[in-house]
């Protein structure tokens, strides 16, 4: 049985898509054909020719095709082919060659409708995907509370964008000009997101052209004590903001840092922080670039937890890597926003926009006007899923299977697997030393050495990063976990504790 069950196909196995996909073989136009450029080996040694030193280059492993939570993969060094499981995806919320998306936007991309439109010119899918946005913020208050900005390409630029609109409404009052952040948060690369972000670059020629704004505040990171109360800490910056709130124009905030090991900020704090923000007219934002578009169960983290920013800042996940698309939302009272901001020439381009329509269809379920309108040539099991909806159908399975991974890992490898962070789909696991202390290094072995035991999953601070998409499956699951516990084997050999076997 294919590790991939029910709704997920590749698309030219659809019978209708068929003689399309056969007019094009042997063609230069049959995306099946060999590449001439030679073996991942040869490509990845010509890196530092072609390449930009320092950002993501391609390493150790090759990418030739895959589907939902498993990439078709090859190992540079050996030519290895291998199934790499994917608990780390970022942004591809649904996995990879989700087949509703890509059908959506072959659709679009075979007819009439224009393939791009300039910002001074409309069109029918903008308004669409801003109606079925805003119709999830319409929960958190009165519908029309909020309006949105889709004219963004990447996170950074949502967060810089999100700035300036609180920035603007504070402009008659002359003593608001404080920002508050959090230290642990990442804010993205930008220079506006590097001076508001603890991680950034600080060293030598990777330091910042300007070092830091002098009116931005660090306050501590937001913690609970183990009784569940905030931490002491955390209760005397809510303080200093009811003291000194007339100062700031806004606060910013990441509900789970996931570069903090993935720390999800105490639900009590932010509710206290949306009171005082309240009281003291200030501005929060919620950065909910990794923790929004279905990741922890809604479209907004807003709606998940039941307290509502004043802007929130949205980008992966929005599209599933079918594009490259970034938007702020934001209570009516910051819509004004100084030109020239607030127009990236590249965003909105016409495919994000096709696939966030798509997305939101498998996120959401379709449009009740297009449920019976869905081809009766596709897979029961896709037609299930989209009259309902994958944040209904499978959401919590998902939660369940990396709970269970979880789980299991601590069982087998007490003294290396620590505690469980995040929430949702936005998860950590926190790596042990020989000491039982938390450790970064023993989280980027597990990272480093899980590539090569078919299993990818980020390092974050001290924790794995795991954030899977929402159709990973059960038997996925079980690859990652054997994965996953060779790794932890292998990295901790030598100490006095064996792994427990399954
Ligand atoms: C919480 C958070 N905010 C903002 C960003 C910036 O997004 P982008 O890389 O698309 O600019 C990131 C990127 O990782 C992020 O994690």
């Amino acid at each position: 049985m294919s590790v991939n069950e029910g709704s997920l196909f590749h698309l030219e196995t659809l019978n209708p898509i068929h003689r399309f996909t056969e007019a094009l073989a042997g063609s230069c136009l049959d995306p099946h054909l060999p590449s001439s450029e030679g073996d991942p080996r040869e490509l990845v040694a010509r890196n530092p020719d072609v390449f930009t030193q320092g950002g993501s280059w391609p390493r150790d492993v090759w990418v030739t095709g895959g589907l939902g939570a498993t990439l078709d993969s090859v190992l540079v060094d050996t030519g290895d082919r291998q199934e790499l499981i994917d608990l780390c995806t970022i942004l591809t919320v649904l996995g990879i060659n989700d087949p509703w998306v890509k059908l959506k936007q072959l659709a679009y991309l075979l007819s009439r409708s224009p393939h791009h439109v300039t910002i001074r010119l409309g069109c029918d899918m903008y308004y669409r995907v801003a109606r079925r946005i805003l119709k999830s913020f319409d929960r958190l208050g009165e519908p029309g509370d909020y309006v949105i900005n889709m004219r963004q390409c990447n996170g950074s630029d949502a967060v810089e964008l999100a700035l300036h609109s609180a920035w603007k409404a504070a402009d008659e009052s002359a003593s608001r000009r404080r920002l508050g952040t959090f230290l642990g948060s990442y804010h993205g690369e930008n220079l506006t997101a590097s001076l508001i972000s603890e991680h950034r670059p600080q060293h030598g020629s990777g330091r910042l052209l300007v070092e830091e704004a002098s009116n931005v505040t660090f306050f501590p990171t937001p913690r609970a004590e183990e009784s569940g109360s905030l931490s002491a800490e955390s209760l005397a910056v809510l303080d200093a903001l009811e003291r000194d709130g007339d100062d700031y124009f806004a606060v910013i905030i990441e509900p789970i840092q996931w570069r903090n090991s993935v720390h999800a900020v105490p639900l009590e704090f932010l509710r206290r922080l949306r009171d005082v923000c309240t009281r003291k007219s200030i501005c929060l934002i919620f950065d909910e670039i990794h923790n929004g578009f279905g990741y922890t169960g809604t479209i907004s983290f807003a709606e998940n937890c039941g307290v509502c920013p004043d802007i929130a800042a949205m980008s992966k996940g929005l599209t599933s890597g079918h594009g490259s698309l970034a938007i702020m939302v934001a209570k009516r009272g910051f819509s004004e926003i100084d030109g020239p901001f607030a127009g990236k020439s590249n965003a909105a381009d016409m495919m994000s926009l096709v696939a966030i329509d798509a997305v939101l269809d498998r996120l959401l379920g379709v449009e009740p006007n297009d449920v019976d309108a869905i081809p009766d040539w596709l897979p029961a099991e896709l037609v299930a899923e989209l009259r309902v909806g994958l944040l209904d159908t499978s959401y919590s399975l998902t939660v369940a299977l990396v709970d269970s991974l979880f789980l299991e890992l601590r069982r087998r490898f007490p003294r290396v697997v620590g505690a469980s962070t995040g929430m949702g789909l936005v998860r950590g696991l926190v790596m042990l030393d020989e000491v039982g202390r938390p450790s970064e290094a023993v989280a980027s072995a597990v990272a480093k050495q899980g590539l090569a035991n078919g299993v990818y999953v980020r390092q974050a601070g001290t924790a794995l990063f795991v954030k899977p998409s929402l159709v990973l499956s059960p038997a996925e699951a079980d690859i990652a976990l054997d994965g996953l516990s060779r790794t932890l084997t292998q990295v901790t050999q030598g100490r006095c504790e064996e792994g427990r076997s399954g």
